[in-house]
């Protein structure tokens, strides 16, 4: 038997499929065929067509719940989820798709309900099939489908029957359409989305756009109604604004004005109930009233310019795959409220459509994407690429048609987008001009038509500081990706966005920071979309039963692309990451600065003022409060600013003093608590204070190092023992566990500006010379009263360069200072990931339970990466000082600390003479080990804790799929002193 011809043709469906149209809530009746269905899955394509047949005896089948992904059901009896970025999993000879495909046949039957009315057709909805699929009803054939993210509506009114109705389904893996959905996500096959049979009524409304207007306080709607002629009259009905307005006829149906209305934004999330009640059916939507336009080089809604701080973000959930659940999915979106997020982009295809209703519900600026990407193309330059070839015409303008025509109503779609990584062709072209004839209002994205032909805002992902700055810059000719200078002068009069930046993969980005600086210095750069919102792993176990989050590789797959599919500010288990809190700081809605004795606020909101917030105050000396309140503050306009006398602060002699105001949440909203800190400052207002003198003890000789010193114990000139604990070290430590962002080395910033070297990756570097594993060597041990020196030399197996570590241990005064000197031999030639030293206390049945520090924290923080660190005084256990990162890295670092005091003993960090200080990380694992890992659960169990303190560490920057660290955050080898004070 030959695979079936439906799966070489690229027609986007055949049969009974009926034209897209808006997702409606109506009181039309409907049926949910969600539930368990009959399931049987086969390895291949070509099949008897049995699974229509009601004589057949599905009785020995299993049973499959939709909407759900087979792979993800049955414990694996299913097959498993594969998981590629720009690879196909099969062969690229478009429109084929190999034998062995995957096929699961579903059947279930059901009743017609008894109380429709006669006169209505009968549609069957589905709303998500991965990826093409074969409907029949009664053993008849309604028709096929591809398009997996996107709804279809088929006729099933002549072969419905009153009573009991067989449906059958068979869902292919692979198709034709799968060369268009080449999204950077797991394969999840099956009906994952609902099935619904939908009465349309003779008079009811076929289709309904409520398109909204808004100036100055006005409003208008203007009605798009299809509906036969048996359904009017139609009567629109917003009561909160007293509207109710009776199309007598079709002809009748005209625009209406509106007084007094409050604006929809993001940020004012205004919706007005409306009904529109034809003869045989109601339907209700909510109506933001906003207008978006695009004037020169700004993106405009209501008149203002929109600056997006978003996420890119993909429908994913640890258990469930691609299944929207509405909870999960509406705590996220909160999520992204409490960190200051806009803006979603839906990469790359539409969501499901209640997404849509809570993001007009909570207030977000959406760019909606169609369910389109190509990538694979690439690889082979491009070659029998769907985007420039006749053949898939259709299939890209059905796809666009299906998009639009499905979320039309949206208030918070502010941006069609034709899909993603697609090449660049005649077809994305025809679907852009669609877009055009049908909403004129709306501008259309492509970050694939670089040179700007047929697309209305220019998009880049990943361009890099000084590339971005260039295209933010007018009259500057500096080359701009894929663009002759003549384009790029064409692509500089557009409103500039990034529909990608800032990779969030593992432990990262970096330089959130100096991206947003520019979006504020060129109004042209209205921000981006971070890539990405959360991590796509999939919960399972190993053989032992230990529970873990998948990534590529994880399931087997012949071709995979490992941990990419972990890139987002949000761990698979929905805690956010540290470079999540570092976006909600950079983009924080308030900007704060300190002048004398007032606080400067400015609003840089787009449309809501600051009568919702409450600005808190508080002055440390050294992390302890000593005085607070709450600033008398004037409501600020949005776009304006206020100067706040600040109250008279006691500034201390003897430590640092800092004063913080945090702008927090008046009230309760839909999101978060009164209280929720929604921007914050801190102004350091410390006396100076004098450093400590360097303790300089003389008269040295030889020895033999075995001593003891305060707290400390040596043994050989080695520490053994410190505040009663048996503890080694200062050991140099060069490494970290390499970051993803270490590891990358697809990015090289042509001008230079960054720390790399083209087509390596630091990490590489880093193992090459050794700096994994070096060596030391004791040269000398020297003692004095009071006080103990070495010096080591350090290297690496067959490694020539080297660094000197001198150690000097002496009493000062109630404490004992240690001072290590940390010299390079001349040569180095790469970043180094860390200057530091390493402690490891062994647990001894007593386990080093945290640390209690006053430093920057709460949570870790990197050179490039440092707006959501606050100095303060902090606690935490050793589990909770890391972050459990889908593929084991370095974690933990917290910057400047001053104090710590992990149990045994306490360390007074002293800044060295240029003022810099120390880092600390507290972890059960060495750099060596963590490296080691692929999973959290691989990290060994460990019988000791593992304590660096950092000199320096290497900045994080974004190369696993973006530019690297920026020059100024990266660590050259330098020599570098580390200072502390012993207290047991
Ligand atoms: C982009 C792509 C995304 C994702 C990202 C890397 O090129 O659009 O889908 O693959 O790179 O994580």
């Amino acid at each position: 038997m030959l695979t079936p011809s439906y799966l070489a043709d690229t027609a986007p469906g055949r049969g009974a499929r009926v034209e897209p149209r808006s997702w409606l809530h109506t009181d039309a009746p409907s049926l949910s065929l969600n539930g368990p269905w009959r399931f049987r899955l086969s390895p291949h394509a070509a099949l008897p067509e049995d699974v229509a047949s009601p004589e057949l005896d599905d009785s020995g089948w299993d049973s499959i719940p939709v909407p759900a992904h087979w792979v993800l059901e049955g414990d694996g009896a299913y097959g498993r989820p594969a998981y590629t970025n720009v690879q196909f999993p099969f062969p690229i000879d478009p429109p084929h798709v190999p034998d062995e495909n995957p096929t699961g046949d579903y059947r279930r039957g059901f009743t017609m309900p008894a109380d429709w009315p006669a006169d209505a057709r009968v549609a069957l909805r589905f709303d998500g099939v991965e990826s093409l699929y074969r409907v029949w009803l009664n053993g008849e054939e309604v028709g096929i489908a591809t398009g997996s993210r996107l709804a279809q509506e088929f006729d099933v009114t002549g072969l419905i029957r009153d009573g009991a109705n067989l449906l059958s389904v068979r869902v292919h893996q692979w198709s034709p359409a799968s060369y268009l959905e080449d999204q950077d996500q797991w394969w999840l096959p099956g009906i994952f989305r609902d099935v619904t049979l939908v009465a349309r009524p003779a008079d009811g409304i076929e289709d309904l756009w409520l398109r909204t207007g808004f100036e100055n306080g006005d409003g208008t709607v203007l009605p798009e109604l299809v509906a036969e002629e048996a359904a009017f009259p139609v009567t629109l009905r917003i009561p909160e604004l007293g509207v109710e307005t009776v199309w007598a006829s079709p002809a009748a149906v005209a625009p209406v004005a509106v007084g007094g209305v409050e604006p929809w934004t993001a940020e004012t999330p205004r919706l007005y109930e409306a009904t529109v009640e034809a003869q045989g059916e109601t339907a209700t939507l909510r109506l933001g009233f906003r207008t978006v336009e695009i004037r020169g080089d700004r993106f405009l809604v209501n008149g203002r310019r929109v600056v997006f701080h978003g996420m890119n973000r993909h429908e994913t959930h640890p258990e469930r795959g691609r299944v929207f659940d509405e909870q999960h999915a509406r705590e996220d979106l909160a999520r992204m409220k409490r960190f200051n997020v806009n803006a979603i982009r839906t990469s790359h295809y539409p969501p499901h459509p209640r997404l849509l209703d809570l993001a007009d519900e909570l207030g977000f600026w959406v760019i909606l994407e169609c369910d389109l990407e190509t990538h694979g193309f690439e690889t082979a330059g491009w070659a029998r690429n769907p985007s420039d070839d006749p053949a898939w015409r259709e299939a890209y303008l059905d796809r666009i048609r299906r998009t639009v025509e499905r979320d039309k109503n949206h208030p918070s779609i502010v941006i069609w987008s034709l899909g993603n990584e697609s090449g660049t062709g005649t077809n994305l072209a025809a679907m852009s001009a669609w877009v055009h004839a049908r909403d004129p209002e709306r501008p259309v994205h492509y970050e694939g038509d670089y040179t700007g032909e047929y697309t209305d805002v220019y998009s880049r992902m990943y361009s890099t500081i000084p590339e971005t700055e260039q295209i933010g810059t007018d009259g500057s000719l500096a080359p701009l990706l894929g663009c002759t200078p003549a384009q790029g002068a064409r692509q500089r009069t557009k409103p500039f966005i990034l529909c990608e930046y800032a990779h969030a993969m593992g432990n990262g980005p970096g330089a959130l920071d100096q991206y947003d600086e520019l979006t504020r210095r060129f109004p042209r750069l209205h921000g981006g979309f971070v890539w990405e919102w959360r991590d796509h792993g999939i919960l399972t176990e190993t053989a032992d039963g230990t529970p873990f989050y998948a990534y590529g590789g994880d399931f087997g797959e012949v071709v995979h692309d490992g941990n990419f599919v972990m890139d987002g500010m949000v761990l698979s288990n929905d805690e956010p990451t540290p470079g999540l809190h570092e976006f909600a700081a950079v983009v924080q809605p308030l900007r704060f600065a300190f002048d004398g004795g007032d606080l400067i606020v400015e609003n840089d909101r787009h449309t809501a003022d600051t009568a919702d917030l409450a600005l808190r105050w508080r002055v440390e000396h050294d992390g302890r409060t000593v005085a607070s309140g709450v600033l008398d503050a004037p409501v600020v306009a949005a776009g304006s600013g206020a100067r706040i006398p600040l109250p008279a602060v006691e500034v201390a002699a003897d430590a640092e003093t800092w004063l913080t105001v945090d702008a927090v949440l008046a009230a309760d909203t839909a999101w978060a608590p009164a209280g929720h800190v929604v921007a914050t400052a801190q102004h350091d207002l410390s006396a100076a204070l004098p450093l400590p003198a360097t303790v300089l003890p003389s008269g040295w000789r030889t020895g033999d190092g075995t001593l003891t010193l305060g707290p400390a114990e040596f043994e050989g000139g080695r520490l053994v023992r410190l505040g009663g604990r048996a503890v080694s070290g200062p050991r140099l430590e060069l490494f970290r566990a390499p970051t993803d962002n270490d590891e990358g080395a697809a990015f090289s910033d042509p001008t230079g500006s960054d720390a790399s070297v083209p087509g390596v990756s630091s990490a590489s570097l880093w193992r090459q010379q050794g700096l994994d594993r070096l060596t030391r060597r004791l040269v000398s041990v020297e003692e004095a009263p009071g006080a103990l020196r070495t010096i080591e030399r350090v290297s690496a197996a067959n490694a020539a360069r080297t660094v000197t570590v001198e150690t000097v241990w002496a009493i000062a005064g109630d404490a004992l200072e240690l001072r290590v000197e940390i010299e390079p031999s001349a040569g180095w030639p790469s970043v180094w990931p860390r200057i530091g030293v390493r402690f490891d206390i062994p647990d001894a049945g007593d386990p080093i339970a945290g640390a209690e520090w006053f430093g920057t924290g709460p949570l870790e923080s990197y050179p490039d990466s440092m707006r959501a660190a606050q100095v303060g005084r902090y606690s935490a256990s050793v589990a909770d000082l890391s972050v459990e990162y889908a593929r084991p890295q370095e974690t933990g670092h917290r910057s400047a600390v001053r104090t710590l005091d992990i149990g045994p003993f306490a360390l007074e960090v002293l800044p060295d003479a240029r003022g810099r200080r120390a880092g600390f990380s507290l972890g059960r694992h060495t750099p060596q080990q963590i490296a080691a890992a692929g999973h959290p659960h691989e990290l060994p169990e460990t019988e000791s804790t593992v304590l660096i303190l950092d000199a320096a560490q290497h900045g994080l920057g974004s190369r696993a799929c973006g530019p690297d660290v920026w020059p100024t955050h990266a660590l050259r080898p330098e020599a570098r002193t580390l200072r502390v004070r012993i207290r047991a």
